[in-house]
């Protein structure tokens, strides 16, 4: 009983802090809540939205494309074909989860981020191909949810990857500046 009464406050914010940031990412629990409702909702298909959301990401950025010699020069039309194309699709909606899954545990996350930076600096992809594929990541969210992307679930996904950004942007910083003596 307790449980059920403790979960039903937790879900409708009874007793939570709804409103103050946390010092380490800056959101407030009513934007991580609206972080985790539409999460689950494009959780229900990871894998497609993952690849509908990269097709998106070639679409508008063309030019993103070239750091990946398997697909490189296919069109947007064959990309949903190639497995390397599927497989980073894949990769990227993962690492969002952990993105929503460690909200509350900002060190873990932390040190993902500055692992996926270091690998792709090693591929000269840099923070603006980053800030690319997040800025269609809102519009993917826009489309693929429509009345239930709302002003909050917008703003607080714009904070959480401003967040994101500003990890990866220092580790990128600390790798151009080479290794310290
Ligand atoms: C949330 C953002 C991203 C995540 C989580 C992610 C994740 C990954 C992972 C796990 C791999 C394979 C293992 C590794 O080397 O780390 C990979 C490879 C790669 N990523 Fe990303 N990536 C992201 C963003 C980007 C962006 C913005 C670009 C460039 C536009 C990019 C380009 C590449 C390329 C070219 C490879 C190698 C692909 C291959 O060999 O088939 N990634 N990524």
């Amino acid at each position: 009983m307790g449980l059920v009464v403790s979960t039903v406050q937790y879900i409708f914010g009874v007793g939570r802090d709804m409103d103050t940031p946390d010092e380490a990412t800056g959101l407030t629990e009513r934007q991580k809540d609206a972080i985790r409702a539409s999460w689950a909702l494009v959780s229900i298909n990871l894998k497609g939205n993952g690849v509908s959301f990269l097709i998106k990401f070639f679409q508008d950025y063309p030019e993103d494309k070239a750091f990946f010699e398997a697909f490189k020069d296919k069109k947007p039309e064959e990309l949903g074909d190639n497995p390397k194309m599927r497989a980073h699709a894949s990769t990227v909606m993962h690492a969002l989860t952990s993105v929503v899954d460690n909200l509350d545990d900002p060190e873990c996350l932390i040190d993902i981020l500055k692992k996926n930076a270091q690998s792709h600096f090693g591929r000269n992809i840099r923070i603006q191909q980053y800030k690319d594929l997040f800025e269609t990541f809102i519009r993917f969210l826009q489309e693929g949810l429509g009345d239930k992307c709302t002003d909050l679930t917008k703003e607080s996904w714009e904070k959480a990857l401003g967040v994101v950004v500003s990890v990866i942007e220092s580790e990128m910083t600390a790798l151009s500046n080479g290794p310290t003596k």
